[in-house]
């Protein structure tokens, strides 16, 4: 065995040009929803394919002024994953909805059309389809099911910059969708930030009005009643910056995948990218039954790894407490307890890449 190295599981991007367009901005005296957040979305939407974009304080900031914006009631049902992080659901709840959870296909980690279209009520309003990973949900049987029952879909692309589904990107095929810039995201902006994207004008507007405190246009006319949860110059910046090289490292993340899944596949269950999808690998998770004596293994070699998510939202806690407890799922629970995610960024080496493949199989060798 090589000599042991310490491989994190997620590494931010930094470099000189980023730095100095920061101090460009430092030097602007304009910190807050200025030029370069224009800018910004307006290249975001690009990459989208949707004609607007509108960032905000987190993805889960995004998710909250989506459903407002599409009109959430109190008591309507917005139906999701439990296989994902917990803000795919707090935001309903925080709007007096409720989140109905489905089974996901444990293929793709993404929700099963056919249980979507099992749960719809008279009070559902929203799917939200969740991009878990980087692996696009299958977008056209869910738009499918919002259409005949006259549904918004919310995408939650937290993970997702620039993936594809059946070669449209995501974040421009639902009605509005939701991304993520929190630092272990395909790309970010130094800080917590999100942005919600869509090709409905309306809902843009008033995406944009909710963040800053329900003003449109005019200074100091509230025409609703909002939120401070805006987006600031220098993160704008950072974005510019990181959204040039997204395609690149997204590349590079596809490579890492692919090399681990050569070296892999007999002695785990890898990640699949269906026919239709363009993965791009926000997470390389894989699938052991003795992950968790792996894991305590590829610790003791300096292998990082994570666990996304041990418990699913409709079992936290949180969550319990308010749809009661009785909720089984089976494939969502199965996959609770078999994930883990290897190393994945765009900077890895590949030594670091051979070195995270060899502990792997060194734990199996040892095994058997
Ligand atoms: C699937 C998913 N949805 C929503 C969010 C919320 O984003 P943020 O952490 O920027 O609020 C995240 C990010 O962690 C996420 O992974």
């Amino acid at each position: 065995m090589a000599k042991k190295l310490n491989v994190p599981l997620s590494k931010v991007y930094m470099d000189e040009d980023i730095k100095n367009a920061v101090l460009q901005v430092l030097d602007s005296g304009w910190y807050i929803l200025g030029q370069m957040v224009k800018e910004f979305e307006r290249e975001f939407a690009k990459l989208c394919g949707v004609k607007h974009a509108v960032c905000t304080s987190s993805g889960t900031t995004a998710i909250f002024l989506s459903l407002k914006a599409i009109g959430l009631k109190p008591n309507d049902e917005v139906i999701i994953p439990s296989f994902s992080f917990v803000s795919t659901a707090s935001p309903i709840i925080h709007l007096g909805g409720k989140p109905i959870f489905v089974d996901i296909n444990p293929r793709t980690f993404t929700l099963i059309p056919a249980e979507v279209e099992k749960r719809i009520s008279k009070r559902t309003k929203a799917i939200i389809p969740v991009h878990l990973f980087g692996h696009p949900a299958d977008m056209d049987a869910i738009m499918e099911v919002a259409e005949e029952n006259d549904l918004f879909v919310v995408e939650d692309a937290a993970q997702a910059h620039g993936a594809e589904y059946k070669g449209r990107r995501v974040g421009g095929i639902g009605h509005i969708a939701c991304f993520s810039f929190y630092p272990s995201k395909n790309m970010t902006v130094c800080g917590d930030g999100g942005i919600v994207t869509t090709n409905n004008q309306e809902l843009a507007e008033n995406v944009s009005m909710l963040r800053n405190h329900g003003r449109l246009g005019e200074k100091y006319i509230h025409r609703a009643l909002g939120y401070n949860f805006r987006f600031n110059e220098v993160q704008a910046v950072v974005g510019k910056k990181q959204l040039e090289k997204l395609p690149t490292w997204n590349e590079q993340r596809r490579k890492i995948a692919q090399i681990y899944t050569e070296a892999l596949e007999d002695v785990v269950t890898v990640p699949i990218e269906e026919k239709w999808a363009r993965h791009v690998y926000h997470m390389y998770v894989i699938k052991a039954k003795e992950r968790d004596e792996l894991r305590a293994f590829l610790d003791r070699r300096g292998v990082s790894t994570g666990i996304h998510y041990p418990v699913p939202i409709h079992k936290q806690p949180a969550i319990e407490n308010n749809i009661g407890s009785k909720l089984k799922l089976k494939k969502t629970e199965e996959c609770a307890n078999l994930v883990l995610s290897l190393p994945m960024h765009p900077q890895l080496t590949q030594t670091e890449i051979d070195y995270v493949c060899e502990s792997t199989l060194e734990f199996y060798e040892k095994k058997h």
